[in-house]
């Protein structure tokens, strides 16, 4: 499909929709009685997203914020920012992986000042050894070692987001 052999998933499509199942059921359960506002971290967590609000039990909206992720030195950009008022609103970030955390530590700062009345971080992978910044996610799907993955959205250099599963990226194709 994409013309490079990344060998065996890191996770299979199958490991992925189980996982989100499980952290589905546990949002639809801390949510239960609220009144849930999903906000996606563009590009990488629309497919993450897409498949995490439909295993959920309750009624939520979504909305979106397309920023640029930190990069050494380079701060944090916001490219667009979310459409909706978040004040006194129970606010779920959604994002692909937490690397160094940088990305989303500068959102959760930005968002809290806006005065929501909980905010809290979903991510599917979590590189934990890898974090500059201390910060956790409140549910992450599966921690992961420090390799560069790709698929299910996750990207590099704008590619391979739409493999069905993740997949390390080979070492030879990172230089191109
Ligand atoms: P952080 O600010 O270092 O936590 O970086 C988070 C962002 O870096 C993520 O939203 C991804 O866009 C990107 N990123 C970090 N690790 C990987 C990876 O292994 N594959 C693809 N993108 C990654
Ligand atoms: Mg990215």
């Amino acid at each position: 499909m994409v013309g490079i052999d990344f060998g065996k998933p890191l996770f299979t499509r199958e490991e992925i929709q189980r996982k989100i199942q499980e952290l589905g059921a546990r949002i639809s359960s801390d949510y239960a009685e609220k009144d849930l506002l999903v906000v996606g971290v563009l590009k990488g967590a629309i497919f993450f997203m897409s498949d995490l609000l439909r295993s959920l039990k309750i009624s939520v909206r979504m909305d979106f914020i397309h920023c640029t992720s930190s990069k050494g030195s380079h701060p944090v950009q916001i490219i667009s920012d979310m459409k909706e008022d978040i004040k006194g609103k129970d606010v779920l970030l959604v994002e692909d992986i937490m690397d160094s955390g940088v990305t989303i530590d500068y959102l959760k700062k930005m968002l809290i000042a806006r005065g929501p009345d909980s905010l809290k971080v979903c991510v599917l992978l979590d590189k934990a050894e890898r974090r500059k910044v201390q910060i956790e996610a409140d549910y992450a799907g599966f921690r992961i070692p420090n390799k560069y993955v790709v698929g299910y959205g996750l990207d590099y250099k704008d590619r391979y987001r739409n493999l069905p599963y993740i997949a390390v990226l080979p070492m030879e194709e990172r230089q191109g």
